[in-house]
């Protein structure tokens, strides 16, 4: 696996990958790589010729006090695994490949961004869009796939393809892939490194409760005391804080007060200073 750090050598090598007429497929991640964004790179094999993965820590996407500078940087491991996946090329931009000095430009997509995460890490949606653009024009991949993990990250970048009309990739190339999940059903995540062997237990009962909550609504039981009832079994459970715990539309994230035959569970919850996020299908 060929890794390059500045657009010149991105160019160059994604010219060099095209040149047999093959598809290219675009992982996006931040790194500290686990089994989650591993799962998106087999996928990515699977439907592309080619297949490149990016690793870049966005500091757009972090808010005055997150963990910027805390997040896990382990390029060596990544690379290693990348290698062993097969993946083509990483493209690894450092600070100033991606934003060079007067850099001025923002891209801000409304509706959907708005309210889950939209309202606790307010302009984390615009960063998002920004740096996926930017690496979406500078790979210009047929193809990208992102994780149901972040379900409002996917629907804000499906949402902004279909906007500005692009071509690489088209939206209908932004592929979905569902979340993958510790044997205890916490969904796999860089941050679930910050946990204390205490706080990683408890962290269990976010899908477990979640999963109690939708077998619930599915029975019938009204929507608002259901979810009391979640937060209060995390708030048990040792999480200090439950940022949401909402009811939504799975395509234009409307809020529900009812199931509505195509609704999604959506929490966000922290445990010590670790913000974990899920969602699942109701
Ligand atoms: P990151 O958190 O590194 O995630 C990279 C990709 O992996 C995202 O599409 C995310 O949804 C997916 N992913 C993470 N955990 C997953 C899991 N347990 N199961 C399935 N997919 C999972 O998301 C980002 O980076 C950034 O916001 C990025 C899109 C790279 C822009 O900076």
């Amino acid at each position: 696996m060929q890794t390059v750090t500045t657009i010149d050598a991105l160019r160059e090598a994604v010219e060099e990958l095209r040149a047999d007429g093959g598809t290219v497929a675009l992982v996006p991640t931040m790194g500290a790589l686990h089994d989650g964004h591993l799962t998106l790179i087999r996928e990515a094999m699977k439907q592309a010729d080619d297949v490149i993965a990016s690793i870049y820590v966005n500091p757009r996407q972090f808010g005055e006090g997150e963990d910027l500078d805390a997040y896990p940087r382990p390029l060596a491991e990544d690379t290693a695994k990348l290698d062993r996946e097969g993946v083509e090329l990483l493209w690894a931009p450092d600070g100033a490949a991606m934003y060079p000095a007067g850099y001025a430009t923002n891209i801000s997509v409304s509706g959907v961004s708005g309210g889950l995460c939209g309202s606790d890490r307010p302009s984390h949606f615009d960063g998002v869009a920004t740096v996926v653009c930017k690496l979406f024009n500078q790979v210009r991949p047929d193809m990208a796939f992102f994780g149901e993990k972040d379900w409002q990250q996917l629907a804000v970048i499906r949402r902004m393809a279909r906007d500005l009309d692009l071509s690489f990739p088209r939206a209908e190339a932004i592929l979905a892939v569902p979340t993958v999940r510790e044997p205890d059903g916490l969904a796999m995540s860089s941050r679930n490194a910050y946990l204390s062997p205490e706080q990683r237990a408890a962290a269990a009962t976010l899908p477990r409760a979640m999963e109690e909550a939708i077998a619930r609504i599915r029975d019938g039981q009204e929507v608002h005391p259901t979810l009391g009832m979640l937060e209060d079994e995390l708030l048990g459970a040792g999480f200090a804080q439950v940022d949401y715990a909402q009811l939504r539309d799975a395509d234009t994230l409307e809020r529900l007060d009812t199931d509505n035959g195509n609704s999604r569970l959506f929490v966000a919850a922290r445990i010590g200073g670790t913000r974990l996020i899920d969602n699942m299908e109701v």
